[in-house]
Parts: structure tokens; sequence; C-alpha cells
């Protein structure tokens, strides 16, 4: 733990977070658009000075390791090595956590077995069928092999297997557990036997996985099979290329998104190295979202087949979510592999001339139905409205609607009822979880952001504990922290960055928040300080109401009269006192 902390003094967090998403200058801190939740406008906060994160829309914040890992999905001790490496600091062998460990062991054995395969391709007599197919049949030469680390995995049932338990001495577990062997009876052979083999590598270089093709006929099982579920590899969460064509995509600010292995890698060969493969299904929300990190738009290229439009059409609201602008390659052919095999001309200005979703399918459905029965005006408004419902900038939603108004010639408001109808029993949902705290919370949070944020916090605390006697906070972690806070309203140095180093971590996160809420600009010291005074008096109204009614509420006690009376009498103070209430 001696050692997080050291590397945390070491690290700057605004460049760190800069190299994930663009930072810009606010005030004293940093903002940016919330990588983890879809948002227009910023409520991401940095702050350097604390080096602590804070998004005001969905809540979470911390410091850099809390950051890499929710960005990066790591474990804490994964986050913890990065950061030693960022910093050139050389972690003593503490040990690391179990989960770590376990898929430290994934990756070392993927990695051999990727070797292995990729040896028996290229070098031994077993693969030869397999190496004679990529070159004659796909075109694939031996440094295109090299780059995405293809393989050969042997029919034999169980090379690999012996090879990395006799000669590398793994377990039998750890192989069953890298989804790299099963076991049958009292035998442990490999799961992937006779197959093409592909690597399936994050976008960090780790190979989470493999993906097999059969170069046996028809019959002989399926086509392609994936690694099952480990710990590190989970369907749907990663992309085939994204190790590689990453940097590619940042340069031309958009990603071409394909449905399998050979569609990338024939792209890449022709010069086009900013595509990924989703592996033939539709978008997730975390490929959403690892997406995103690296450009804003997403031009879609899958198979131009039934299975491919339907993918299609289920991507859509997933990347809305994310705020990605969607975009169609529409090529010739049926799939990218054989279209760029084709003529790689022709492919590259389908990918210049990409169009944009609504645009693609409204032409498309116009295309298939009859426009001037009501049927076929249905059957295009059943397609078209649900998606035109989700896109998330006003302009271009309205741009749309109108577009397919007058395309089927059908009114703009009955195209709006007709959604509203849709949306109805959808919204319900929503309401409910964007309710907040109560007022007297909201303004507990926003009176601790006050504080901690003034020039002179030691003074609007005396102030504040003053003026709060009797008062009860109705969230337990800010009453815990001005408590905290008093107890050393009279050390030598009162310094809200070192008193928040010594919070419980529990009270941390709210600490952090109002530290780096936004707050409204005041034009003096004094009007600063009246907004103190007056969210002090508001909280406080509201909270002899509360007690007057529990009082009232509970009358047996005789004393009760007494108190109310005297709580009525405060109030009445109050109010004169303030006629802002
Ligand atoms: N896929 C898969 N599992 C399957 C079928 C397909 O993971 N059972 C993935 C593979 O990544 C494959 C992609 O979906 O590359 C596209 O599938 P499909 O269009 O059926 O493959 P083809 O393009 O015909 O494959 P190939 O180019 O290898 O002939
Ligand atoms: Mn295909």
């Amino acid at each position: 733990m001696d050692q997080a902390a050291q590397i945390r003094e070491k690290i700057d967090i605004v460049s760190l977070i800069s190299e994930y998403i663009p930072l810009k200058k606010m005030g004293r801190n940093f903002t940016a658009n919330c990588p983890f939740h879809n948002e227009n406008t910023p409520s991401f906060v940095v702050s350097p000075e604390r080096q602590i994160w804070h998004c005001f829309g969905c809540g979470k914040g911390g410091d850099a390791y809390t950051f890499l890992m929710e960005y990066e999905n790591m474990e804490f001790f994964e986050a913890l090595q990065a950061l030693a490496k960022k910093t050139g600091v050389a972690l003593k062998n503490t040990g690391t956590s179990f989960a770590t460990d376990k898929k430290q062991t994934i990756y070392s054995l993927n990695k051999l077995a990727a070797e292995y395969y990729n040896y028996v391709l290229i070098k031994h007599s077993v693969g030869k069928r397999a190496l004679v197919y990529l070159d004659e049949e796909r075109g694939l030469n031996e440094k295109l092999i090299n780059t995405y680390k293809i393989g050969f995995s042997p029919g034999s049932g169980e090379a690999l297997s012996r090879y990395l338990i006799n000669k590398k001495k793994y377990k039998a577990n750890e192989l069953i557990d890298a989804g790299l062997s099963i076991q049958r009876g009292d035998r442990i052979i490999d799961f992937f036997r006779g197959r093409l083999m592909f690597p399936l590598i994050d976008h960090r270089g780790n190979i989470v996985g493999f993906s097999g093709r059969s170069i046996a006929d028809e019959d002989s099982g399926p086509k392609y099979i994936n690694t099952k579920d480990t710990l590190v590899y989970h369907k749907g969460s990663m992309f085939f290329g994204l190790n590689i064509a990453k940097e590619e995509i940042k340069k031309e600010e958009f990603s071409v998104v394909m449905e399998g292995e050979f569609d990338v890698i024939t792209a890449f060969k022709e010069g086009i190295a900013n595509a990924v493969a989703l592996k033939g299904t539709a978008f997730t929300e975390n490929q959403a979202l690892l997406l995103s990190r690296f450009a804003p738009k997403v031009a879609m290229c899958l198979d131009k087949d039934s299975a491919g439009l339907m993918a299609l059409k289920r991507s859509i609201p997933i990347l809305e979510k994310r705020g990605l602008f969607i975009t169609v390659v529409d090529y010739p052919e049926k799939d990218p592999d054989e279209s760029i095999k084709k003529s790689p001309l022709e492919f590259k200005k389908a990918i210049k001339g990409q169009v944009e979703v609504y645009e693609y399918l409204l032409e498309l459905l116009i295309s298939e139905n009859d426009i001037e029965t009501a049927s076929g005006k249905k059957r295009i408004t059943d397609e078209m409205l649900p998606l035109i419902s989700v896109i998330n900038n006003e302009i271009i939603k309205e741009h749309y609607l109108k577009k397919l108004s007058e395309k089927i010639n059908i009114s703009f408001d009955s195209l709006l009822k007709q959604i509203d109808k849709k949306a109805e029993f959808v919204e319900e949902k929503i309401i409910v979880k964007k309710q907040k705290g109560s007022r007297r919370e909201i303004l507990e949070e926003y009176l601790l952001a006050l504080i901690l944020q003034n020039g002179n916090p030691k003074e609007m605390l005396i102030k504040s504990n003053d003026f709060l006697t009797n008062y009860k906070f109705e969230i337990p972690a800010i009453e815990k922290i001005f408590k905290e806070l008093m107890s050393v309203i009279n050390a030598k140095k009162f310094d809200i960055k070192i008193i928040s180093k010594n919070l419980a971590s529990e009270l941390l996160a709210i600490f952090d928040k109002c530290f780096l809420m936004p707050l409204p600009k005041f034009e003096s010291v004094q009007i600063y300080e009246e907004e103190i005074i007056r969210v002090m008096k508001e909280i406080k109204l509201i909270f002899l109401k509360e007690e007057i009614s529990k009082l009232s509420r509970s009358a047996k006690d005789e004393k009760s009269d007494e108190k109310i009376e005297k709580i009525r009498e405060e109030i009445s103070l109050l109010t004169s006192s303030s006629p802002k209430i």
C-alpha cells in the first residue's frame, strides 16, 4: 500500500487522463464529457490540486488507480503495475491478488499457445495444408500471417496440451481455465483441433482467446469456434484487430467495423488499417464504449446479407447511446473480403463515400417497399421510427423525420404521434432513474462544496458550526465530515488537502464530489459568504419544520408542546431574518 501512495505522488492525473480523453481547463480544474456514461455537456471533472476525478452525471470518481480500473477494466493490482511502469517505480515483490495472478497465467499461456500454433503453421509439415490454403485461397503472405500471429492447431488432439504441461510445466487445470484444453475422461485434450488459429488480442496487446476456423469440408463441425468465456475473455467485449488498428482509427477519426477476421486482414493488406471485426454479432454496449475511446465515428461495413443488415439495425441504438456518429460503407459484392479482392479501388471509394446510416436505411426501405400504398408506408415507418427516435442529436433527428415525411408523403405530426405512442411506456423508467436526493440533501452537499472551495474554509467552518448547532444532517456522511473537520480545526496548519488524505474512504467519495462541484461565480467574498448563510438558513428551516411535524405526530409527550413552541420561535426568527426564504 505504501508503494501505491508513492506512485500516486509521482503520477499527474491530468496527463494520465488526457491520454484517454481530451480534457479542457476550467478554472482550477479540468473537465470533459464523462467516459463512463453518455452525455453532451461535460460533468466529468479532474482536479490537479487533489489529483482526483469525479463525474457529477453518473457519480463515479476516485484517483488515478480507480480511473484505470474503471476505464481499462483493470483490477487494482493491474492498475498498480501499469502506473508503476509509467512512473519507473520498481514494485517490490509484495505479491498480487489471486485474480490478477490467474489472469496473468492465462495471458502467458495464450501467448505460448499462439507462438506454438504459429510455429506449426509456418514451420511444421502438419501446417502445410493450412499454409497453402492461406496463400492460395485467401491471399495471405507470411508477413500478414505474422502481423496477426495466425497459426494452425494440429488435429492430433493433444499436442498443445502436452507441450504446455510437459515442456512448459503448466498444470492441466490452468490450461482448462485458459480455455485451451478440455477434460475428456481422465485425458486432457486440446480445445482447438485442426483449425486455422486467430489470436484474439485486446487493445492493450494481451491475447485473451482464440477463434479457430475449420479448413476441412463443410460437414466437419462449425466453420468458426471461439474460446469459451474465461476470466479474461467474454463474448462481445473486444474486437478482432483493434490492437493493430487503434492508432489508425485515432488518426482517421473513424473506425471501420466489419464482420470477420478475413475481412479485416484483407482490408489491412490493401492499406485500410482502421478496420476491426465484431466477429459476426451486433454491437454490445461494452464494444460501443471501447470503440468510442478511439474515434467518435463508426463506419459500419458488415456483410451484405440479411444477417448483416439485422446486426446493423440492432447496433444502431447501442451506438447512439454512446453518442457515436454512425455511417455505412456501401460496397459492391457480398462481404468486404470479396469486395476488396475484386477491386480495392472500388472498395476504397465506398469508404470515402460512406453515408449516414439513417440515409442508407431509408433509401434501402424505399427501394424495397411500395411507397404509394398504406402498407408500404407502414412497413417503412415501423422500421425507421424506432431507429430515428433514439437519435441523440435533435437536429439530426428532425432532419430525418422531415426527410421520411417528405419521401413517403406522411405529415410530420403523424410521424411524431406514432413515435410518442411507442415511447410512452419506456419513458416511465427513465423518470424514476433521474430522481435525485431531497432538497435538503442537495443543499447539504452544496453547503459542503461552498465551504471546501472557499478561500477561507476554516473560518466558514467555524461559522457554520455555530449556526448549525442542534442541526442534524440528512446525509450522515456529511455530518461525519463536518465533525472530522471540526476535530482538527485548531491544528497548526488547517489544510483541506492534508485533511482529505486522512479521511475514511467511505467519506472520501462525497468529500471529493463537493470539492469538485462546479459552483456559481461569486462577485465578491461577501456575496460568497451570503450564499453560505442563505443555504444554512434554508436547510435549518427545512430541518426545523420536519422536527415539528415529527413532534406533533408523537405529541403524547408532555414536554413536546414546550419544545414545539421553542422551535416555532426559532423558525419565526429565521424567517424574519431572511427575506429570501
Ligand atoms: N463467426 C463466429 N462464429 C460462427 C460464425 C461466424 O465467430 N459460428 C464470426 C467469425 O469471426 C467470422 C464472422 O463471424 O469471420 C463472419 O461470419 P461468416 O460471414 O459466416 O464468415 P465468412 O465471412 O463466410 O468466413 P470466411 O471469410 O472465413 O469464409
Ligand atoms: Mn462474411
